[in-house]
């Protein structure tokens, strides 16, 4: 059976940056607060004009070029967001359709945070069943559409942006996707969610708009207890399957939600600081966006080396949670 292995990433990110100094303009917060609760110093605004899909296809277009892959060679694009272009069709397909890739199956999947690890992780199987040889796995998100910019608990959180990769069939060696590991735990799905303009509290309800259930609304505390032991649980499930340790991690790239949320899951896992790539400072929570942001901005610094073991970690809203373990 062939490994799955990640030939190229790529990301895709609004111009406009908006600070924690600018946040002290409109909301009762300051800079000094978000840094030390959170690490975020800025975080990246789509323009007016510019969607989910924009950032996707830049991404995948970038991730397609490292890899040398022409579109039409792809057998599957999995695509993990919360904020897609529309409730359908799913952007998977404005994707495929605005890079060419005629022959790919196209599809959403909703894993929040944990959307592009989950998406890796369907990819990798498809791969080593033979049933496809080159996938697209993207996790895009515009979340600054779905915050309430006066909600001083969660819109200082989130930015948007894209990232990208291209998996294909490993048949030169044995590196690439060790495994993965994928979790839910349905009974938090109302800690952390968007409860209107879905079946339940439709868009053009009354309610909806009264309550502005449009928006995210999260328990941040609650999201943060669980975050920290669900990374735990999913990276350790992945260094027990191959019987390795935190000492044989090159690269840890966790989701990249909270500074003290990545410090106590890499205290726990007994890794240095080193090893684990942070850059939330520059784009604040992007949510299934996150990790291949993070993932391509290592691989084009050049933080990643052929033969490194690379752990992937995510955690998010339902909640999901989910690690990838890969040999580069
Ligand atoms: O991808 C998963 C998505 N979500 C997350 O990962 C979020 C996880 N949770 C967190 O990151 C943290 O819980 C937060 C950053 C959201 C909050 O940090 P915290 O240390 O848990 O603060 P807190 O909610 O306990 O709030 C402490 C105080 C409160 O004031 P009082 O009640 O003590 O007077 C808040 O009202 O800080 C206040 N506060 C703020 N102050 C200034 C909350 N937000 C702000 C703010 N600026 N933006």
């Amino acid at each position: 059976m062939p490994r799955a292995r990640i030939i190229g990433t790529g990301s895709a990110l609004p111009e406009r940056i908006l600070t924690n100094h600018d946040l002290e303009r409109t909301l009762d917060t300051n800079d000094e607060w978000i840094t030390t609760r959170t690490g975020i110093k800025q975080r990246r605004i789509a323009a007016e004009g510019q969607f989910t899909s924009t950032f996707a296809v830049e991404a995948s277009r970038r991730a397609l070029a490292m890899a040398g892959v022409d579109a039409a060679e792809l057998d599957l694009i999995v695509l993990g967001t919360v904020t897609p272009d529309f409730p359908f069709p799913a952007t998977a397909c404005i994707v495929q359709h605005e890079i060419g890739a005629v022959r790919a199956a196209a599809f959403d999947l909703s894993a929040a945070c944990s959307g592009f690890v989950y998406g890796l992780s369907i990819a990798d199987k498809y791969i080593r069943m033979g049933m496809a040889r080159k996938a697209l796995v993207i996790g895009a998100e515009v979340l600054s559409r779905v915050v309430d910019w006066t909600d001083r608990n969660t819109c200082i959180l989130f930015g948007d942006g894209a990232g990208a990769a291209i998996v294909a069939a490993n048949t030169d060696d044995d590196n690439g996707i060790l495994s993965t590991h994928i979790f839910s735990n349905g009974s938090f799905w109302n800690t952390l969610y968007q409860p209107g303009c879905g079946s339940r509290n439709p868009a053009g309800n009354d309610r909806t708009i009264e309550d502005r259930l449009f928006f995210i609304k999260m328990d941040g505390n609650d999201v943060f207890k669980h975050a920290v032991r669900g990374m735990d649980e999913a990276a350790s499930a992945a260094l027990a399957a191959n019987g390795m340790s935190a000492a044989d991690i090159s690269l840890f790239i966790p989701h990249q939600a909270n500074r003290r949320i990545i410090d106590a899951t890499s205290k726990r896992l007994g890794l240095s600081e080193d090893k684990v790539f942070v850059n939330l400072h520059n784009y604040g929570n992007t949510s299934a966006a996150s990790i291949p942001i993070a993932l391509d901005e290592a691989n084009r610094a050049n933080r990643i080396k052929k033969g490194d073991l690379v752990l992937l970690d995510a955690f998010g809203g339902g909640f999901t949670y989910g690690s990838a373990l890969m040999r580069w």
